[in-house]
Parts: structure tokens; C-alpha cells; sequence
């Protein structure tokens, strides 16, 4: 056995939940701060956590210094379209000169531009673009990373893109979450035939993706450009029938009925939620369903602010995600998502710590083994310069990680 000790850090930021494994509404202000505590690591689990004054360093195979440093569980990003190909840059431009993200859409442009690249590109091509992103995250904490498909739009694309997420989860020390999001919206070839490219998601791709183990949720857009409620309706049946965890991108830009879909099948998250309707928020507030908010996508298309505070003040489990993606939000930096959420959406700096920790955990099934540093979670450390965790959300832009820690492992260091 190896007995790692994560030596006299001056915070440790533990999100305690007290065994409950998430944060609703005002727990989300709780983030349980010690100070002048080490953390006893054995193997790849949190054993102890003790007064830095009272440990025995001589007891321990590796002491790892985090003299000064404040220590948060392993981050966790759970929304993303990592696995794209090309660039969205003259999209980004005409944007930029007033022509809305669903216009673009509309033309034929948008997620169906990224859908040729993704054909375009082989299986080496798709791994040697992703790597460098999947590195950037680990560099900012990341220790968990959920990648979603939706740029292959037919079998072999949507099974090659699952395939790139699984090889990185193999290669890379963090875990890398499959996500199946072939209802993200409908090819051009299926245009005029939509019925078609829902029969190839329900008869074809979900039962072979769930079977061959390529994917562990199945999210889908429900949206006025891509699925109606029924269709996703449909789809959460037949994903369901095979085993996936579900997910939904709803309310972005129209209510269009995906959230009533979704809490019916009482799927793992809801995300975006721009435009919930304020009757809904107890709805969703009185559900274990994670509400999975975006700020990158509001601030990168100008567009309204899901409304956190009424979302926290009603009870709901928040998260927080980059939802990094050529699109709609080509960030890739979650803690300026942080402070983006902090400074537009006016959650509190504790909030926006507990959405990309434990709740963030809880949108991917893994609450009970990650997302705090509680004793029996996983060894996950993001260990972060200053001595105070508000720096995190105040140095907008910047990444002071300088320690990844996975596992009971550094994987990363400056
Ligand atoms: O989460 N809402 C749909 N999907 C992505 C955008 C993808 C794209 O534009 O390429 C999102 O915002
Ligand atoms: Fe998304």
C-alpha cells in the first residue's frame, strides 16, 4: 500500500456535505474551509485528514508540499463538445456584425458546419486535435472530464467520435465521461426526412453504443432548430431500454416543452436553462435532477443569463460547465466560467466552488466517490497558488492551478 501525505496546504476547501453528496439551494454556500490541516492519502483514496501539526511525516512513502497553497477537490467539468473538428471563425465574425447563432443555423451553418469537418477527419486527426484540449483542462485541476459526440450525425461518424473519447479516456491518468448526443440536431440529409434520422438514433445507434459500452449518457438538443419534445421523448425510451444515463441541453432559446420530458424520465441533468419559465423552477427544485448552467454560451453569444439566483434561492442542485465547443462557447477556461457566473448570474464565490466540485459531480453519476474531499472519495486534488480560494474567481482569465492530483498521483505541476 502507499501512503501519500498532501503536505500543510493553508486551506483546504472540503465541501463538506456531510455524507449527503451534493449542494441544494443555500448549501451551496457552505464549502467547509480548514486550515492548517493535511490531507493522508492511501493508494487512490482520502484516508484521513489531520492537524498539520499532529502528522508524522516519517509514516509516509511521499510527501507531496502544498506549503501556502489552498486545496479543492479535483474539478470536475461536466459539459462538453471537446471532440470537434475545425474552426467556427467566420461564423465568430458574423456574429460579431449582429446575425443571430439560430440564423446561422437556419442557413445550414453552425453544429452542421462542425458535422463536415468531424466527417472529414480521421481517427488520428480527431486524437491529435483533442489531446491538446484534454491536456488544457487537467492543467486548470480538471480530474474528471465529460466529452460528448454530436458532431458525427450518422453511425459511423457518431461511433468514430465515441471511439476518440474512449481512447482518450484510456490514455489520459483523468476520467473522461462518454456522452452519446447524436439528437444534437438533424444532418443535412436528413433534412427533409427527419423521421429517418430518428429511426437510425433509436433502432441503430443507441442500441449499439450502449452495447459495446462507447457511451454512459445520452443527451439530446431540445430546441425550435433541432428535437421537439416528443422526439426527445422517444429517445430517453429507447436509451433508457439500454442502460444510458440522460441528459438534456433545454430551454436555451425557446421553452419548447424539453424540461417536462426530462424530469419525467428523471434524467441526471437538465442544461442551460437561459429561458426556463419561472413556474418550472419548483418543478426542476423539487427533483434530484441537476441543473447544469452554461454562462460561457450567454457570454459568448450575448444572450440572456439562466436565472441562478432564483434557481439557488428555490432549492435547486446547480452546476456550473464550460460547455467548450466551436459554436456557441468557444471557452475552455472554468474558472473564468466561474467568475462569469459569479459577475453576470451574481452567484456568490462559494456557490460557483460547490458547482464545479460535488453538484458537478452529482450531473455525472459520480457524487458518491468524488467532488469532495471527504474520507473514502478519491484521491482528486486541484491545488491552486494563493493562500485564499477567492483568487480563483477574481483573477478572471487566469489559471493559477499548479497542481492536478489524481488518483493519490500529481499528474500535473508548474
Ligand atoms: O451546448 N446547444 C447545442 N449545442 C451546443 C452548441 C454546439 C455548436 O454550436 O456547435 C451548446 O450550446
Ligand atoms: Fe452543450
Amino acid at each position: 500500500m502507499m501512503k501519500t501525505l498532501l503536505f500543510n496546504p493553508s486551506t483546504i476547501v472540503t465541501i463538506d456535505t456531510s455524507g449527503k453528496n451534493f449542494k441544494r439551494g443555500k448549501e451551496l454556500s457552505d464549502i467547509g474551509c480548514l486550515y492548517e490541516h493535511s490531507i493522508v492519502i492511501e493508494d487512490d483514496l482520502i484516508k484521513d485528514i489531520l492537524p498539520t501539526a499532529s502528522v508524522e511525516k516519517n509514516k509516509f512513502d511521499e510527501i507531496i508540499d502544498a506549503t501556502g497553497k489552498t486545496v479543492l477537490p479535483g474539478l470536475v467539468e461536466c459539459h462538453t463538445h471537446t471532440a470537434f473538428a475545425g474552426s467556427r471563425a467566420d461564423e465568430f465574425r458574423q456574429k460579431l456584425s449582429g446575425i443571430g447563432y439560430e440564423d446561422i443555423a437556419k442557413k445550414g451553418g453552425g453544429i452542421n458546419t462542425t458535422v463536415q469537418a468531424v466527417r472529414s477527419s480521421s481517427f488520428e486527426e480527431l486524437v491529435n486535435l483533442i489531446k491538446p484540449r484534454v491536456e488544457h483542462f487537467i492543467s486548470q485541476g480538471i480530474t474528471t472530464l465529460e466529452i460528448k459526440s454530436g458532431y458525427g450525425l450518422n453511425f459511423e461518424n457518431e461511433r468514430k467520435l465515441l471511439h476518440v473519447i474512449n481512447y482518450l479516456n484510456e490514455i489520459y491518468p483523468i476520467d473522461i465521461v462518454p456522452t452519446f448526443l447524436g439528437a444534437h440536431t438533424f444532418p443535412k440529409e436528413f433534412k427533409e426526412n427527419r423521421r429517418g434520422y430518428f429511426d437510425e438514433i433509436i433502432n441503430k445507434m443507441i442500441p449499439h453504443f450502449a452495447e459495446q459500452k462507447l457511451a454512459e449518457f445520452c443527451d439530446g438538443f431540445c430546441e425550435s432548430t433541432a428535437f421537439t419534445a416528443d422526439e426527445i421523448d422517444e429517445i430517453f425510451s429507447a436509451a433508457v431500454k439500454n442502460r444510458l444515463k440522460l441528459k438534456l441541453h433545454t430551454e436555451q432559446f425557446n421553452a419548447i416543452g424539453g424540461l417536462g420530458v426530462a424530469l419525467k424520465h428523471k434524467a441526471v441533468s437538465v442544461d442551460h436553462l437561459e429561458v426556463i419559465k419561472n413556474e418550472d423552477i419548483p418543478k426542476l427544485s423539487n427533483s434530484d435532477t441537476v441543473a447544469v448552467l452554461l454562462p460561457g454560451v450567454s457570454f459568448f453569444l450575448n444572450h440572456t443569463y439562466a436565472p441562478a439566483r432564483k434557481l439557488i434561492e428555490q432549492n435547486a442542485i446547480v452546476a456550473l460547465a464550460t460547455d467548450y465547443n466551436p459554436g456557441s462557447s468557444h471557452i475552455s477556461s472554468l474558472s473564468l466560467i466561474m467568475s462569469i457566473a459569479a459577475l453576470k448570474m451574481k452567484m456568490t464565490i462559494e456557490e460557483t466552488i460547490s458547482a464545479v466540485t460535488i453538484n458537478a459531480a452529482k450531473a455525472l453519476c459520480r457524487e458518491k466517490t468524488i467532488g469532495s474531499i471527504e474520507i473514502g472519495k478519491k484521491a482528486d486534488f486541484a491545488v491552486f497558488n494563493p493562500s485564499d480560494y477567492s483568487d480563483i474567481v477574481y483573477s478572471i482569465g487566469n489559471n493559477l492551478n499548479c497542481m492536478t492530483i489524481k488518483n493519490g498521483i500529481v499528474i500535473y505541476q508548474t
